[in-house]
């Protein structure tokens, strides 16, 4: 598809040798669309986000970024081809400054061009040009967040990939950080996102693909799959058991 900027091509992906947790996996992203990639744990969701930056090299199959193949590059090749990555939980230094934790973000810009850059990452996140001289450890949970996608940003991602966003969050600092997403697709940024907070995410995404065993289950608009029973009773924490359609069912929340 002409708009699909991230495309697996029946990936196969796994840590071990023996074992395969991508299992032919076929999906796409679309441009400035946030997807968001839901499934039971351990169904390889974020094994999706490590294969596609570079931290897992496919075993066959093929995994292209903008239409070109990049199975195997490195993470600086495709942080410099325009992809960038926030992982699962807490990835600051908590003793250095939030500017510090910010610039560490642009090492490999020209010099010349770390100020503006900085410059237009803060104008985004006020509050963290209020606490540009604190230790990154005092800041709230949802600044934290904050932190990390602003020096995720200093690149000028085309595509930014990030694994559950909301883990620790209240619901109204989850609302932000989503927000926050849904402003950075609106201007063009291609989301990739990992979430266990379906519900909430589901009203911020253009897209949902639900994994199942290293494999994509089901590909919906999300307003769909808020009225899908089954989807549901898997994903949205209902109750009614299927033999059929539950294999691993989701922890709830
Ligand atoms: N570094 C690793 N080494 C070996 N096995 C791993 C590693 N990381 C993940 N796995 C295994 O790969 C499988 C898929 O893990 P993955 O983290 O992709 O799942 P997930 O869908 O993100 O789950 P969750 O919702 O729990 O985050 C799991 O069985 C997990 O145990
Ligand atoms: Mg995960």
């Amino acid at each position: 598809m002409s708009n699909s900027i991230i495309e697996f091509d029946q990936v196969v992906a796994g840590y071990t040798p023996s074992v395969t947790i991508l299992n032919g996996t076929t999906l796409d992203a679309r441009a400035g669309e946030i997807t968001l990639l839901i499934g039971p744990n351990g169904a390889g969701k974020s094994t999706v986000l490590k294969t596609l930056f570079g931290m897992l090299v496919p075993r066959s199959g093929e995994v292209r970024f903008e239409g070109r193949r990049v199975n195997g590059k490195s993470q600086r090749e495709l942080l410099a081809q325009g992809m960038a990555y926030v992982p699962q939980g807490r990835n600051l230094f908590a003793s250095l400054s939030v500017l510090h934790n910010l610039e560490l973000g642009g090492i490999t810009l020209p010099r010349a061009e770390r100020g503006p850059r900085m410059d237009e990452v803060l104008a985004r996140f006020p509050r963290l040009l209020e606490r540009i001289d604190n230790q990154a450890s005092t800041l709230s949970g949802g600044e934290q967040k904050q932190l990390e996608i602003g020096r995720a940003l200093l690149l000028r991602p085309r595509v930014l990939l990030i694994d559950e966003p909301s883990i620790g969050l209240s619901p109204r600092l989850v609302q932000e950080v989503m927000a926050l997403l849904r402003q950075l697709a609106d201007q063009g940024v291609t989301v990739l996102m990992v979430e266990q907070n379906v519900r909430t995410a589901l009203k911020y995404s253009d897209r949902a693909l639900v994994l199942e065993m290293g494999r994509l289950a089901l590909d919906r608009p999300p307003a769909h799959l808020l009225d899908d029973p089954n989807l549901n009773r898997l994903f949205l924490g209902g109750h009614v058991p299927d033999p059929e359609r539950l294999d691993a069912p989701m922890q709830e929340r």
